[in-house]
């Protein structure tokens, strides 16, 4: 299997990688993440977050946001129960009329280093048929005292290309094994979502941090028991959940310590570091409007506001332009991206 790719990764070719991951992608709809519901509800600060930000949204008071929690598969067909990545994206609308964004997802590391490592990443992942096991393959299974794959909903996967790659680059493998550990959720609202990159808080003395960030659930994760969950659920329940109560979530940052990598979200930080709470989402009612709120709206975790930067993290750089792109591509709202547009 190929080392990752060293030379200059386009957009382009990062967006057509994705695409090509999902045969039964339909254009015009997001390359991954394609099926999702939109939600409305606001965030409010703690009253620390102000010592480490100078952000608009961290100076205090409620401030309205647009969310979209989201599967992780490109393909249109909704598989609640697939043991997928999920995500959470979160729109605050700024006062003078713009917004800024926190994209994330339930994985806590990210499975490449560079733009050049996601894109034989994304390339080796293509699906292939699936072949049923054969006779020797379960003599095999057994002698090698391994389990035996799970039975699969679909005729063809990218598995066996995804470990060839993790196996060939070293930094690859945290980040398959986390994905290959993921669980079905009960709800969208009982899920931890990581933003994975660090980004360069600034405060008003001037002091710089850098910060990696999660929503933790206040109703606790929990995983489907069943074996089998159905394969749409996740919508009706977080809409039923909210007409009882809003879901809530946590905004904790962790603060970048010596000798902690804050370029790379392929790798762990010192565990001892300083945690802060940085405020909560409420999220208040599934939106009226789901062609608005959750089809056409766009996400870009480089549209930030001074106080709340980009690290130089090369995927979060990347991201930016094939986030863009992608908005383009469907005809999604608030592209080109920046801080002033919605
Ligand atoms: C090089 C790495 C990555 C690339 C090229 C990439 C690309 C994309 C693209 C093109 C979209 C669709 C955007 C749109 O049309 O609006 C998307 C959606 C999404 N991505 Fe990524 N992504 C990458 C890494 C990540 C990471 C590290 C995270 C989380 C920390 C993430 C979380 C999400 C989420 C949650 C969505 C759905 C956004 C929504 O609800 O509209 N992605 N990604």
């Amino acid at each position: 299997m190929e080392q990752a790719e060293q030379t200059v990764v386009t957009p382009e070719q990062l967006y057509e990688a994705m695409l090509a991951d999902y045969p039964d992608h339909v254009r015009g709809t997001r390359p991954v993440h394609t099926v999702g519901v939109g939600a409305t509800g606001y965030f409010e600060p703690s009253r620390v977050a102000g010592q480490y930000t100078a952000a608009e949204h961290f100076a205090g008071g409620r401030v309205p946001v647009a969310v979209r929690f989201a599967n992780g598969s490109g393909s249109p067909t909704v598989r609640d129960g697939a043991r997928d990545v999920r995500g959470l994206s979160v729109k605050f609308h700024l006062a003078g009329g713009g917004a800024t964004d926190l994209v994330m997802i339930s994985l806590p590391l990210f499975f490449a280093a560079t733009p050049g490592e996601f894109l034989g990443f994304a390339r080796a992942g293509v699906p292939v048929p699936r072949r049923a096991p054969s006779a020797l393959d379960k003599v095999l299974d057994a002698l090698r005292l391994r389990a035996s794959a799970p039975p699969s909903d679909t005729t063809a996967d990218g598995l066996a290309g995804v470990m060839a790659y993790a196996d060939a680059n070293p930094s690859v493998r945290p980040g398959t094994v986390a994905a290959l550990s993921l669980v079905t959720p009960t709800s969208y609202a009982r899920v931890a979502y990581h933003a994975l990159h660090a980004f360069k808080l600034t405060n008003g003395d001037g002091v710089v941090r850098y910060g990696r960030f999660s929503w933790e659930p206040v109703a606790g994760v929990r995983p489907h028991l069943d074996a089998r969950p159905p394969d749409d659920y996740l919508r009706d329940e977080l809409a039923a959940r909210l007409q009882r109560d809003p879901a809530r979530f946590v905004l904790r940052m962790t603060v970048a310590g010596q000798g902690d990598p804050v370029d790379d979200p392929t790798r762990w930080w010192d565990t001892t570091r300083v945690r802060v709470v940085m405020g909560e989402l409420v999220v208040t009612g599934v939106a009226d409007d789901q062609v608005a709120a959750g089809e056409r709206i766009s996400f870009n975790p480089t549209r930030l506001v001074p106080g709340f930067e980009c690290s130089h993290d090369p995927i979060l750089v990347a991201r930016g332009m094939v986030y863009e792109l992608s908005c383009r591509e469907r005809g999604g709202t608030g592209c080109p991206m920046g801080s002033g547009s919605p």
